[in-house]
């Protein structure tokens, strides 16, 4: 693998790991409600920002290549789903049980979603990328997560809900 390919698919899973030390933290139970509030607009803004510029990067690519056409459809719905249950947590009390509970959906949801990106995804991308199309997404990438995630909103959706 080049590596200007290992560095893209490094950069995205260290974002994933990021994320997943912010979950950790969100399931802190003895958090305070205003603890809890701040992580989850990070959390919201982490993720809506990774999503958008992992979309414009990588996904607009791979898409395009009928070998990986399938499955970077499939991970581009998982995104929607999880923008969704993102956007409905945020009209959920910080505070309720509910609120963990569908904090736990989401988890879930997510960790499955990155889990399959670094399992089965990025490997199949790596087969179909060619040079050229290394080089576009790491500059992609870096400069479209930067603008997304500061014009990310915590945006309180109250449907659909999942
Ligand atoms: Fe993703
Ligand atoms: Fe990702």
């Amino acid at each position: 693998m080049a590596r200007q390919v290992k560095d893209i698919f490094d950069a995205l899973t260290a974002d994933h790991d990021r994320h997943r030390i912010l979950l950790k933290k969100l399931e802190n139970a003895d958090a305070s409600p205003d603890e809890r509030m701040n992580l989850f607009e990070e959390f919201t803004r982490e993720l809506k920002g990774h999503a958008s510029a992992e979309e414009q990067a990588l996904y607009s690519v791979i898409l395009a290549k009928p070998d990986t056409t399938d499955k970077a459809r499939h991970s581009v719905a998982e995104h929607k789903e999880i923008e969704d249950m993102l956007n409905h947590l945020a009209t959920v009390d910080i505070a309720s049980d509910e609120w963990m509970e569908k904090f736990e959906d989401l988890r879930d949801e997510y960790i499955h979603h990155i889990d399959e990106e670094e399992e089965e995804l990025f490997p199949a991308a790596s087969d179909v990328l060619t040079e050229a199309d290394e080089v576009h997404m790491r500059s992609v990438f870096q400069r479209r997560k930067t603008i997304e995630k500061a014009q990310a909103e915590v945006t309180p959706i109250a449907e659909p809900e999942h």
